[in-house]
């Protein structure tokens, strides 16, 4: 049986018929929507590099089932630059070699947003790097998304502070 969902994909609502109500999250990005920033790695919850924001949260949408989360908010790592404007974390992520072949890049960014968001971290390396231990990296950039993340850490804060 067909079913619809209804999303709203970085500030633009969608509607989607799907057949399978088994289909994941990953899936209808990439292959229905078309944004293919947001990774398949494992396709099974343990390399966080299809790590997506649904209404804020972080979470890995290849174990995500779509349908569970009609009407929900997502985004992903392409709607977080305005026009040709970076986000803070990925201009953190180019100034601080956070990448080497960059796959798990957009998964590593969008937990660092909402690593940030959530302000449990702050600026201590060694809680950033326990909040960003669900991503990993097989090139090993760690040193550089830790520096990364302080970076936008401490550019963010003092946004806010000045706001
Ligand atoms: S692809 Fe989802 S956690 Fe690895
Ligand atoms: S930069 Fe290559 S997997 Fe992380």
């Amino acid at each position: 049986m067909t079913q619809t969902l209804n999303l709203t994909i970085n500030g633009t609502a969608r509607a989607l018929a799907l057949d399978d109500p088994r289909v994941t999250l990953l899936d209808v990005l990439r292959e229905r929507i078309g944004l293919t920033g947001t990774k398949k790695g494992c396709d099974r919850g343990q390399c966080g590099a299809c790590t997506v924001l649904i209404d804020g949260r972080r979470i890995n949408a290849c174990l995500a089932l779509a349908l569970s989360h009609d009407g929900a908010s997502i985004t992903t790592v392409e709607g977080l630059a305005q026009g040709e404007d970076l986000h803070p974390v990925q201009a953190a992520f180019i100034r601080h070699d956070g990448f080497q072949c960059g796959y798990c890049t957009p998964g590593q960014i969008m937990s660092a947003v909402a690593l940030i968001a959530e302000g449990e971290a702050g600026l201590d390396p060694e809680r950033v790097r326990e909040g960003m231990s669900g991503n990993l990296c097989r090139c090993a950039a760690y040193a550089g998304i830790t520096e990364a993340v302080l970076d936008a850490t401490r550019v963010m804060t003092t946004r806010e502070d000045a706001a």
